[in-house]
């Protein structure tokens, strides 16, 4: 008989944990990590973009190498996030002799310790062993989820309140049926079809062990394959929906985009096939056509899709045309709106994007192409004749350009604006300045995408 496992809260923060492997289960662990504070060594020979991004980011080192022993010097703890048991089988017992601690994503068995299934609640963190049955602690973790979602407010402090939530049978998205191509596209309020419960089967745990998404529903029937475009929110985990939520812990497959919060990954079970179709500004990019097929060849086999998108699918998130794709294929769609970081960034900041007496309208709109560009469908000049908002997204590259042509077309150089760099996360950065000033005051702080720029006198509305 296996001993109890003794559980623990690791306080990371400032100390080095070594992950080894670059893929999808090191996609999964790494954000958690991060959170925790700590002082996160990679090393592998390739990275995902998403974790491309966090080492852009200056977030996490990486060594692009293959695991040597000299690794795990001054290592507290070390997560091995490789499927190759004779490599992983090497860095675990370089950990057993030097007694550090050894997550396996490999070989639950073999490890030394286990990562639980957990949720996060303000600061409360519950996390649950299943007795070595993952599923059992999916499926633990997600009941005291959904009561404690209930009975804490997010800061994690008891509520007098009654049930949060939606209404029981609430829809909060529009779900679009065409799987006989009457169904449109255009968000016409059809039902969905049958939803199918929980099919996967996986052998691994919730320690990161891998394992395959079963295409079968509870009666051991093929069930249909759908798809939900579902908005993650601008950064912080909590700011999901619930019917997002509810959705990711039915998936058998995840197609993520780089700005999706990584904790909400860190929650999914561990059988769950997470593809990684991150677009790294002006860096490495996947074809949208690739992840529409994507979409659409996992949902015909039977597989429960959740696309997830980083704020709302279809604010610049090119969420219509993998909606139209699946459309086309007859694959049944829902789509889950996000909270847009077009106003939660500024909000994470303290600026509302309207208030009374001093903006009576907001606009919305993409900075990615120069405003001199040919391709570009924004009409600077009559934005810069508007008094209310503006808020800028994907503009940091073009911000010169962009308030220069403003300016030159009657907006005031002293009008108030802000950036709001990674809002809502752990690392938001906030630059306050005016519309002559921002471009240069943005490079001399070194402030890099995701930002959001926002313009007018709103800037400055709640300052006492
Ligand atoms: C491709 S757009 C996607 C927007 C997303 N669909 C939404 O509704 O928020 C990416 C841009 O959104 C903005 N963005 C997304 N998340 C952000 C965050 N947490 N903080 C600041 N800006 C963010 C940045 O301007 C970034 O370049």
């Amino acid at each position: 008989m296996t001993a109890n496992p003794y559980p623990l809260g690791l306080r990371l923060h400032g100390r080095r944990v070594v992950v080894v492997g670059g893929g999808a289960v090191a996609t999964r662990r790494v954000p958690a990590l991060l959170d925790a504070g700590a002082d996160v060594l990679l090393v592998a020979p390739e990275l995902t973009p998403a974790l491309r991004a966090r080492v852009d980011a200056g977030r996490l080192h990486w060594v692009p190498r293959r695991f040597q022993p000299e690794d795990l010097d001054g290592a507290w703890l070390v997560q091995v996030a490789i499927d190759d048991p004779m490599a992983a089988a090497s860095v675990s017992a370089v950990a057993a002799e030097r007694r550090i601690f050894c997550v396996r994503a490999d070989d639950r068995t073999a490890a030394t310790a286990w990562t639980p299934a957990v949720t996060r609640h303000g600061p409360v963190t519950v996390a649950v062993l299943g007795g070595g049955d993952p599923r059992r602690a999916m499926t633990v973790r997600d009941a005291i989820r959904e009561l404690l979602a209930v009975r804490l407010g997010s800061d994690g402090i008891a509520s007098t309140r009654g049930q949060s939530g939606p209404p029981a049978g609430a829809t909060g998205g529009t779900d679009v049926v065409d799987a006989t191509g009457t169904g449109g596209a255009d968000g016409a309020g059809d039902v969905v079809g049958a939803t199918g419960t929980g099919g996967a089967t996986g052998t691994g745990g919730a320690d990161g062990a891998t394992g395959t998404a079963g295409m079968t529903g509870a009666g051991g029937g093929r069930r249909a394959g759908r798809v939900a475009l579902v908005g993650a929110g601008p950064g912080d985990p909590e700011l999901i929906t619930v019917k997002g939520w509810r959705l990711l812990t039915e998936a058998d497959v995840v197609v993520a985009d780089r700005l999706v919060p990584g904790l909400l990954l860190d929650e999914l079970r561990p059988d769950v096939e997470l593809v990684d179709a991150s677009k790294i500004p002006y860096g490495p990019s996947r074809a949208q056509e690739e992840i529409n097929q994507i979409l659409v060849d996992r949902a015909l086999a039977g597989a429960v899709v959740v696309r997830l998108k980083g704020g709302d699918p279809y604010v610049f998130g090119r969420g219509g045309e993998e909606l139209l794709a699946c459309a086309a294929a007859g694959v049944t769609v829902t789509v889950v709106p996000g909270v847009t970081s077009s106003i939660a960034a500024p909000a994470a900041a303290g600026i509302p994007v309207t208030h009374r007496g001093v903006a009576h309208e907001f606009t919305v709109v993409s900075g990615h192409l120069a405003p001199d560009s040919p391709a570009s469908l924004v009409r600077w000049d009559a934005l810069a004749g508007l008094h209310g908002t503006l808020v800028i997204l994907m503009g940091l590259k073009n911000l010169a350009a962009i308030t220069a042509t403003l300016i030159a077309h009657g907006r005031p150089p002293q009008t108030p604006a802000a950036v709001v760099q990674e809002a809502t996360t752990g690392t938001q950065r906030v630059l306050r300045s005016t519309l002559g000033e921002v471009a240069a005051d943005l490079l001399a702080a070194d402030l890099r995408p995701p930002a959001v720029v926002v313009v007018g006198d709103v800037v400055g509305a709640l300052d006492g």
